[in-house]
């Protein structure tokens, strides 16, 4: 535990000792909530915003008037493909990276990352499990196989101590994935991958817009992939994009995802001659979800900002509660949110079981459920040998993995400001909370 936790620490246990000794209870809005019925049992809900006003609040995307009349504009020109460089450009400067290349989706994103890396056929590259598909199944497609590494239960994210002890001499790369927007300890996994000569990669589909020390997320690795899928915080309906430390990289992933790409190359370039074919597969952001990415991208730190404001919002009185606490993250981190927010449930902490939490909760009209996410190693594409140079070492010693998906539930995001919805999220939470030790018997 750092400094900074033992100071969160330290503040909410004092609150909950303070309200503890004056009414047996810890936290000012338990009292307000103990003489309240639960909507479980017949009371009233807590929250009681309109469902319509509560989609309003939580739909995403949100396209405005300048997407839709950027994307009419071009269905009555004769040629839209500019926008596909345009919007690589303008992502190249908002990351101040040296090369970016936009994709049909961040997994053909991630899959001419893996052609660009060029490694020999068995490298193993170390990848949380707890991630999408997207990080590990494709690198079978190039010869390469996944060490499966855990997360911190703590941040939900990549585990560099777990890392080091799934190190073998086939081990070339490291390629940790930003769970749901929270940076992952990029400055130790560089210092970690230089002193062993491991090529750092970069899955930040979920973390845009987020930044370690100042750097961008998705810029810290030799190389780096975003999503622009729907739910993400830079969304095009599909599309994806990687970034490029070096030129080679960047020729590489390019030719990989396109027949006529190569003819911007310099003449200098080995891929030049590739111009005509690329390497075989089309990967080609369709030009109106550029569009829609260039507008998206002038309001992602607009939208980040306000995220991030509304869940502390939250977040902060939450935490509060006995048992509850919130994924850490690093003071000089600046995280982003994906899809929804996390909250863990200690259930003995809490001491009642996270289910019957989530149903009391949902009951008072919380939009909230378990915090499950995926666990790769468990899916059989890794557990066939037929797919792989060499089997892939499945593990059952994922703890930290296991923990964050017992532990985590999620709450949605206000894509608006909401105080209100938030105090009446805070309130549910008090008035469950107690009465929990009832809940807990049953
Ligand atoms: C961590 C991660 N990597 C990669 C992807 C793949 O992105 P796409 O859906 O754009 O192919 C996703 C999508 O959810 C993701 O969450």
């Amino acid at each position: 535990m750092n400094s900074s936790d033992k100071q969160g620490e330290t503040r909410r246990g004092f609150v909950r000792t303070g309200a503890a000794a004056v009414t047996g209870l810890s936290g000012a809005g338990l009292v307000a909530q103990s003489n309240q019925t639960l909507a479980l049992r017949g009371g009233p809900k807590s929250v009681t915003e309109p469902a319509a006003r509560q989609a309003a609040l939580t739909r995403w995307p949100q396209y405005g008037d300048a997407e839709k009349q950027t994307i009419l504009s071009l269905l009555d020109k004769a040629n839209w493909y500019p926008e596909i460089p345009a919007f690589e450009k303008e992502l190249r400067e908002y990351l101040d990276v040296p090369f970016t290349k936009a994709f049909s989706s961040g997994t053909c994103a991630i899959m001419c990352m893996l052609f660009a890396l060029d490694l020999p056929r068995g490298s193993e590259i170390l990848a949380p499990s707890y991630t999408a598909w997207a990080t590990t199944a494709p690198m079978h497609l190039f010869g390469y196989v996944p060490a499966f590494v855990d997360v911190n239960p703590r941040t939900m994210t990549f585990d560099l101590e777990d890392a080091k002890k799934q190190m073998t001499s086939r081990t070339k790369a490291i390629f940790p994935m930003h769970s749901f927007g929270n940076p992952c300890d990029m400055d130790q996994i560089c210092d970690f991958a230089k002193e062993k000569g491991l090529i750092v990669l970069e899955d930040a589909a979920q973390a845009q817009g987020a930044s370690l020390k100042g750097k961008q997320i998705g810029t810290w690795g030799a190389m780096g992939a975003f999503s622009h899928q729907s739910s993400k915080t830079l969304p095009a309906v599909e599309g994806g994009s990687g970034t490029y430390q070096t030129r080679e990289y960047y020729e590489r992933a390019t030719v990989f995802s396109g027949y006529e790409l190569a003819a911007q190359f310099p003449d200098s370039s080995p891929y030049k001659k590739y111009n005509g074919t690329g390497i075989g597969p089309k990967f080609r952001i369709h030009s109106l979800g550029a569009a829609l990415a260039r507008h998206q991208l002038r309001k992602l730190d607009e939208y980040n900002a306000l995220n991030d404001k509304q869940v502390r919002a939250m977040t902060n009185r939450l935490v509060e509660l006995p048992g509850l606490s919130v994924p850490y993250c690093r003071p000089d981190a600046k995280r982003v949110y994906w899809g929804s927010h996390m909250v863990f449930i200690d259930e003995k902490k809490a001491g009642c079981p996270r289910q019957i939490l989530i149903k009391a909760l949902q009951a008072e009209g919380v939009r909230v459920s378990p915090g499950f996410y995926e666990d790769q190693n468990r899916y059989p594409l890794y557990a066939e040998a037929k797919w792989w140079d060499h089997a892939p070492v499945i593990r059952k010693d994922l703890f930290g993995t296991k923990q964050v998906n017992t532990d985590s539930v999620r709450l949605p995001l206000f894509r608006e400001p909401a105080p209100e919805l938030i105090d009446q999220y805070v309130k549910a939470f008090e008035k469950v909370w107690a009465h929990r030790a009832e809940l807990a018997k049953g």
